[in-house]
This record gives structure tokens, C-alpha cells and sequence, in this order.
């Protein structure tokens, strides 16, 4: 048996390897690129996780990110709190990208740094078990024996200090953080008590509003089909768009969110998120899908995101149901072409103009409260008193 380790460079990487190593274990790592914002260089992995004596694979999952990402704008699929599912969409990606790698090298096991307490180590173990059955899940923080040996990090550095490995151990984080470029989502330690405020976070994708500009900056976004296509006028490809999107997003102070949201087992969890980049391309989308969608498909797709949301969260996007909402947004979001100006300014995004709309049902003459060459006033008379049958019905029969 051939374990495949996910590792990110970090403490529990390094001594879970190390520790594997140690029993004899036949390991490999594995660590998927997926544009974090808080890796200058994912290549770096390689050299960090070198001492433990583990081979380390990156797989470029960029692109596939970034298709992610535009899915979940596509859907506008934030959960609970409006936390843009960052964390939990990364687990789909990573999963199915370093799955290929791990079984290529003959690896039959996949091994993950996820602790036995929150949603992760689900959406690890059910993205396995769907993509590759055949495949076990280890979880070292669900392990008795490593859970009594490292309690903590002192443990940790220790233990691989007696391995001639060095960590170099800097202030201790007041918080965990998970990074990707979708967005950061951070949580634990000092985080868990709400008395502590959301600001105690130094957001490395936004800057808090006060530190943003003091002047609006003006954005275009063009979208097609539900993608956006081009920012400031400048064709880009998704990937590309993402990046910019959160640059722009970013410097805003656009997208820090505080959540209190339910984790899939039903405990609670206090979480503070950045997503610079789908929010700014979200809101964009949202505009268009304003003046394209007709009353009941706007209901139906607000049915349908907040689904597709929880199956994200849930770590279900492979199934079935979230297949097919996917499809049935597909056919909404075909029409969903538009160019969408915005005006930034502080953490806050205002609407400037949507033009070059070409599906648009927004029709000033029928929409104007002014006389105008569209709805004919006199026309509602009947509409009105038709509504008013079941109206006086309903009166009559005493049940309002
Ligand atoms: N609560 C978020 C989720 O379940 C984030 C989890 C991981 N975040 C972290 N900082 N380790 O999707
Ligand atoms: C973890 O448990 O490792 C991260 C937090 C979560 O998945 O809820």
C-alpha cells in the first residue's frame, strides 16, 4: 500500500510525513496549485516538505479553479452568511485533480490534513469514496495514536526536531486559514469566542474599507452567457479574470464577510471570509440576470443557487442534483449578456449602467410610471378586477 499525503509545507504536513516515514509507511505528497494568495511560490512545497524525505508532486489546478469559480458565480452559490463556499469548493477541485496524480504513482490510499472536528473531513472522504472507490481515506487527526502523541504544535516541532527537521516557528496564528483563488476563509482559536471582532484578521486579499481608497473606482465588466469575458474593456481568459477580479476587488476592500453558518453535522461555526473577486463578479452577474430573467425563473433560480450552495458545502458538486441544477442555470445564464459598469468605493459596490443587453425585458415605456407609448393604464381596469375576485372571496368567506 502507497499512501498520498495532501500536504500544504506546514507543520501537520511535515509530521505527518515524517511520522508515516518513521513507521514505515510507503509515502508520497502531493500539493495542488490552486493560485493561493498566501504562496508566493507553491513550488516552495517541495523544498519545505524535502527534509521530511517525502517526494512532493504540485498539480496545477489553476485553471480548474478558476472554472469553479465561474460556476459559482454562474450560480451565485454562497451559503449560509453569504460565505462564498471557498473552502468547500477548493475540496472538489483538489480532490479530483491530485486523485489522477496519486493514482498515476500508484498510490492506493489518500491521506488529509483535515482535523475529526469540521466539514472538511467529510467533504475529503465523500469526494474519495465518489471519484475513486477503490481508493482508501486516511485521516491522521482522527487517529488515536497521533492524536495522544501531538496534541499540539510544541509536540510537533519537537518531534521533528528529534528528526533534524527545522520549523521555523514564528508568533503563534490567532487563527486558521485556508487559501485559495476563490478566496480565504479563516476560522478557529481566536475566532471561536464572538466577542472578538471580525477585524482582528489581516486580510491578505482585501484591505479593510478604511484603508481602501478614497475615491470611487470605476469598473466594466462584460459578460456572456453568465461568464464575464473582459474587465476594463480587456479580454481575459478565466483565469486571468479572476485575478484581476480580485485585485480590483481586493484594493476595494470589496468582499470581507463575517458568517455564523451551519456546519453539515448542525454545530455552528464563526468564520471571516474574503472573496474580493466573486463578489465584485458576482454582483456584476446579478445586475444581468436582473434585466434578463422573467418572475418565475428568477424564483426558480433563487431555488436552485441556495441548493447548489449547500451541495458546495456539503461536498456533493459531482452528484447528480447538483448536476443537473447546474444545467438548468445553463439554460437561464444563456441569456445573461450584458455589460455591467460598477462603481467601487470602500468595501461597498453601486450600480453605474448595464448596457449592450440584448435579452433584456426591461422596457422603460411598459416599466414607466410616466404616460408613456407602453402599458395602457385603462387596460389594468379588467386585469384588476379580476384580481379582485378572489380577493373579495377570500373576505367574504372570513379567512384574512
Ligand atoms: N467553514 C468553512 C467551510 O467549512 C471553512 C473551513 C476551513 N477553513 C479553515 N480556515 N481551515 O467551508
Ligand atoms: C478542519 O476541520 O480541518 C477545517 C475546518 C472545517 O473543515 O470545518
Amino acid at each position: 500500500e502507497k499512501v498520498g499525503i495532501c500536504v500544504s509545507g506546514g507543520l501537520d504536513s511535515k509530521t505527518v510525513a515524517t511520522r508515516l516515514i518513521q513507521a514505515g509507511v510507503d509515502v508520497m505528497c502531493f500539493t495542488a496549485d490552486l493560485a493561493q494568495p498566501d504562496e508566493e511560490d507553491i513550488n516552495g512545497v517541495i523544498e519545505k516538505m524535502r527534509p521530511t524525505g517525502a517526494t512532493t508532486i504540485v498539480v496545477d489546478l489553476k485553471d480548474a479553479m478558476a472554472g469553479a469559480c465561474f460556476r459559482m458565480i454562474r450560480t451565485q452559490a454562497m451559503y449560509d452568511g453569504g460565505y462564498w463556499n471557498t473552502t468547500g469548493i477548493a475540496r472538489a477541485v483538489t480532490v479530483k485533480g491530485l486523485i489522477g496524480a496519486m493514482k498515476e504513482n500508484g498510490c492506493t490510499v489518500l491521506a488529509h490534513g483535515a482535523t475529526g472536528r469540521g466539514n472538511d473531513q467529510l467533504r475529503f472522504e465523500r469526494y474519495t469514496n465518489v471519484l475513486a472507490p477503490d481508493m482508501k481515506v486516511y485521516a491522521p487527526w482522527r487517529d488515536p495514536q497521533l492524536l495522544e502523541q501531538f496534541p499540539g504544535r510544541k509536540q510537533m516541532i519537537s518531534f521533528l526536531a528529534e528528526h533534524g527537521i527545522e520549523v521555523q516557528s514564528g508568533p503563534r496564528k490567532r487563527y486558521s486559514t485556508d487559501a485559495n483563488l476563490a478566496g480565504l476563509s479563516h476560522e478557529a482559536e481566536d475566532l471561536e469566542d464572538l466577542d472578538t471582532p471580525m477585524t482582528i484578521v489581516e486580510p491578505l486579499m482585501c484591505v479593510w474599507p478604511q484603508q481602501a481608497p478614497d475615491e470611487v473606482e470605476s469598473v466594466t465588466l462584460r459578460f456572456e452567457e453568465g461568464n464575464c469575458v473582459a474587465i476594463n474593456g480587456e479580454s481575459l481568459g478565466r483565469y486571468a479574470c479572476m485575478v484581476k477580479a480580485n485585485e480590483i476587488g481586493g484594493r476595494n476592500g470589496i468582499g470581507l464577510r463575517n458568517a455564523l453558518e451551519n456546519r453539515i453535522i448542525g454545530t455552528k461555526s464563526r468564520g471571516v471570509y474574503e472573496s474580493p473577486g466573486l463578489e465584485l463578479l458576482g454582483f456584476g452577474l446579478r445586475a444581468v440576470y436582473q434585466a434578463v430573467m422573467d418572475r418565475r425563473s428568477t424564483q426558480l433560480f433563487h431555488t436552485m443557487s441556495q441548493n447548489y450552495a449547500q451541495q458546495i458545502y456539503d461536498g456533493r458538486v459531482f452528484d447528480p442534483q447538483a448536476r443537473a441544477i447546474l444545467a438548468a442555470v445553463g439554460v437561464l445564464a444563456e441569456y445573461a449578456t450584458g455589460t455591467v459598469e460598477l462603481g467601487l468605493y470602500k468595501g461597498n459596490i453601486y450600480f453605474k449602467a448595464l448596457r449592450d443587453c440584448p435579452h433584456t425585458l426591461y422596457n422603460p415605456a411598459d416599466a414607466s410610471m410616466e404616460a408613456s407609448d407602453g402599458l395602457n393604464p385603462v387596460s389594468s381596469q379588467g386585469f384588476v378586477e379580476v384580481l379582485s375576485v378572489e380577493a373579495l372571496a377570500l373576505a367574504k368567506a372570513k379567512q384574512i
